[in-house]
């Protein structure tokens, strides 16, 4: 084993024994070629078709290092462990399927020393291509690059934000805590990771000739929840508000028509059991990180959150509509909203403000999503 390895490459494989015997030789020919001291780190869950045995016999002679997990343990908590126990100081992530060529390799590393701190290997680059893909795969492909770029200004600039070939200096992750859920590793590393420029790097995603695509309806489902984790604070806020609103008019529908109750006590048991419900969600997704103590002095402080977004929203829209002459639905909208910002602001820096506290103690890669945009420049638009 070389004494200082530079590059670590991490290969996450589960059922791959062909295809990784395959790119372990093709990484080590290309890499020596240029002589770039590298170590492959290929993390295992204990594929049945005897990947592991497969690596292991390959690492006598070059420079590969094992881990076997227990069972299958998804991918992106494979790359994470992969990372743990890479030495490099440049890190690069890869499938074991050859669909990723390994000789654009030492190029995406060159982007590194020209001051990329992360270089993505991009499909949709000039250069870039994709080959022998099914049109429900490009869709979802597609969907789901749609769905990051919305909710996630941070990977807005970027083409191939689905991209599973990927290089960065250590310094990028460093004491970051990325999320081992799902697929899309390098979602978390964009969102949450400290750096100033992103590049992409033309790539050709090859078929697959070995084995078969791990990716699955849970996976996508999964994609879908792992994104919304990811959202800015004021994005999950609105989402569940949102949410509420339907808990409300059920309610009320469930009431009126088919328990006969009277209207306004409908009205004051929707508003309560939309109440709880968004307060439950706050609790477990939208504030997650304060839970613990404190619940019930919260539990009570929302319901002065929900009383002011209530008055405010009243008062806003009347005197809209018998002040100033607006149309009835536009004050109820201006009320709407007067409400909803007003139980925001409330709800994040006054009943939930240990979250913000325990936000700031962890420094400046929080878990507060899209906020982090305003951090470091981006670098990707097409450009080679
Ligand atoms: N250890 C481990 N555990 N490895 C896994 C697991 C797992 O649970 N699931 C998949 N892998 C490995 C596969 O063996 C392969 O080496 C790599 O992760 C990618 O899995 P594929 O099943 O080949 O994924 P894909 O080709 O459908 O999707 C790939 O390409 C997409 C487009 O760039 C992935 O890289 C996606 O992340 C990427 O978006
Ligand atoms: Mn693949």
């Amino acid at each position: 084993m070389p004494q200082d390895v530079e590059v670590s490459v991490i290969v996450p494989t589960y059922n791959e024994r062909e295809n990784v015997k395959r790119l372990i030789r093709a990484l080590h020919e290309t890499m020596t070629e240029r002589g770039i001291p590298y170590e492959i780190v290929v993390v295992d869950d204990s594929s049945p078709d005897g990947t592991a045995e497969a690596v292991r016999s390959l690492s006598q002679i070059y420079n590969v290092r094992l881990i076997v997990r227990p069972g299958k343990l998804g991918l992106a908590s494979a790359i994470l462990d992969g990372m743990r126990a890479a030495r490099g100081s440049v890190l690069a992530v890869m499938d074991a399927d050859l669909q990723h060529p390994p000789e654009v390799l030492p190029e995406m590393l060159r982007r590194i020393e020209e001051g990329c701190d992360i270089v993505v290997g991009s499909r949709y680059v000039a250069g870039g291509s994709v080959r022998g893909w099914s049109l429900a795969r490009r869709i979802v492909s597609r969907g789901a690059d749609a769905i990051a770029k919305l909710l996630l200004p941070r990977t807005r600039g970027i083409k191939d934000t689905m991209s599973g070939y990927f290089v960065f200096k250590r310094s990028v992750v460093e004491g970051v805590p990325l999320n081992p859920r799902g697929f899309k590793l390098l979602l978390e590393i964009l969102v949450k990771g400290r750096f100033s420029r992103v590049c992409e790097h033309p790539i050709e995603f090859r078929t697959r000739t070995w084995g078969e695509s791990k990716l699955g309806a849970s996976e996508v489902f999964n994609y879908v929840l792992h994104v919304l984790d990811l959202t800015h604070v004021a994005v999950r806020f609105t989402i569940v508000g949102s949410l509420g609103a339907l808990v409300n008019l059920a309610t009320i529908f469930v009431l009126r028509h088919f328990l006969g109750v009277e209207h306004w006590v409908s009205v004051l048991v929707a508003f309560e059991s939309s109440t709880l419900f968004n307060f439950l969600l706050h609790e477990l997704w939208t504030f997650k990180s304060a839970l613990r103590e404190g619940v019930l002095g919260r539990l009570a402080g929302f319901h002065g959150g929900a009383a002011v977004h209530l008055v405010s929203q009243l008062a806003v829209s009347n005197l809209l509509y018998y002040g100033y002459g607006a149309g009835s639905v536009t004050s109820q909208l201006f009320g709407i909203l007067t409400g909803f910002v007003l139980n925001y602001v409330l709800s994040r820096w006054v009943i939930w403000r240990r979250w913000v506290e325990t936000l700031r103690a962890k420094g400046p890669c929080s878990p507060e999503g899209g906020s982090a945009a305003s951090r470091g420049a981006r670098d990707g638009r097409g450009e080679r």
